[in-house]
């Protein structure tokens, strides 16, 4: 198969994680006898460093050409720390979002097992944990009317949801859990929020076409609680845009690091593969970031294709490699760090 993937690597650890993705890919190319090319654009700092913009036009022709986006991390502590920015490199990765139509978010959580012992979860509860959490992308408090008021003393940002954005989403939720274990559950706040409650009004009206799945609806902050209690209770998981970001970093707690967790987002043009972990800018440049979750990213990149054998090869090194301790000091506990290069090429040898 020939892909022509972009490659924005983006800011902080993004280039260091994606340039093992890359090995990794172009060593899965090498043995199945693929041909990748990879289209690398700018993104975040980088991008508004180059030209004022952090997801310029070039980037989005880029994307938009491609067969699919592989995607580091955006983020730069120089405008964390300056509330006044008018350019954020954040907003790069919302507008690319947004362009791109990639209004789902499917984030995987699953446990690697010589990983298990060292969660701070106990192994009972988490042994097995196989489930979805499928985040809302383009809408909700992420792209409401925000501001401000009462100069400058008074902020807001708002919770928007149509329908019709509830609907899409919730269709790949019945569709996703129709290929799993059946079980939908709606994650919202609807005991308080309006746009909580046409989500449940929608999902609900959708239930009689899916009469095989499980339909349950449940508020997110006791979902909060339940997801590291019982994860094993949930099979797919829909959920809008913030709480969706805020659960999936808990679940990662599952799996054992941040620095593990793949994900793809998907809509109506290009996919695009990220981690879901941010650019931990204090690692930035030192080659210690765990590239495991970026690697992941690539895999869940081939098996949309349909390369379901190189996807599983992927996933077979990363967990031997995890089970070997070739791996970087997030996850070393006092034995040897390897490098993120040489996590990276272990990974590529090994394939
Ligand atoms: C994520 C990140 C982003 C988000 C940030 C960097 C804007 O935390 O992909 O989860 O909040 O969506
Ligand atoms: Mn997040």
């Amino acid at each position: 198969m020939k892909l022509n993937i972009a490659l924005l690597a983006g800011d902080g650890i993004g280039p260091e994680v994606i340039d093992q993705a890359v090995k990794v890919s172009n060593a899965i190319a090498t043995k199945f006898n693929h041909e990748i090319s990879w289209t690398p654009a700018l993104t975040g700092a980088a991008a508004i460093d180059d030209c004022g913009e952090p997801y310029p036009d070039s980037t989005h022709a880029v994307c938009e050409a491609a067969d699919a986006v592989l995607f580091g991390a955006i983020g730069h502590p120089r405008f964390d720390n300056d509330p006044s920015a008018k350019v954020r490199p954040e907003q790069g990765l919302l507008k690319m979002r947004q362009k791109l139509g990639l209004f789902a978010n499917v984030r995987p959580t699953f446990t690697f097992p010589s990983l298990i012992d060292k969660s701070p979860l106990k192994r009972e509860r988490i042994e097995g944990t196989d489930l979805i959490i499928l985040r809302e992308l383009t809408g909700g408090v992420y792209f409401g009317e925000r501001g401000r008021k009462d100069d400058g003393n008074t902020a807001f940002d708002t919770m928007t949801y149509k329908r019709e954005e509830i609907t899409r989403l919730a269709k790949k939720g019945f569709e996703l859990a129709m290929t799993r274990g059946k079980k939908l559950c709606c994650v919202d706040k609807a005991n308080v929020l309006e746009s909580s409650r046409l989500w449940r009004e929608t999902v609900q009206a959708m239930e009689k076409d899916y009469p095989e799945v499980e339909v349950s609806y449940e508020f997110v902050d006791a979902v909060a609680m339940r997801l590291v209690q019982w994860p094993k209770a949930y099979d797919v998981i829909i959920t809008a845009n913030l709480f969706g970001d805020i659960l999936t970093d808990e679940a990662s707690v599952i799996s054992g690091s941040m620095g593990l967790m793949p994900s793809a987002s998907v809509g109506e043009k290009t996919k695009l593969y990220e981690p879901i972990h941010g650019s931990y800018p204090q690692a930035a440049g030192k080659d210690i970031a765990n590239p495991l979750a970026t690697v992941l990213s690539a895999a869940m990149l081939f098996e949309d294709f349909g390369l379901t054998e190189e996807a599983a090869l992927i996933r077979s090194v990363v967990n031997k490699s995890l089970a070997e301790g070739i791996v970087t000091e997030d996850l070393a506990e006092g034995g040897k760090a390897y490098k993120t290069s040489e996590v990276g090429d272990w990974l590529a040898k090994n394939i």
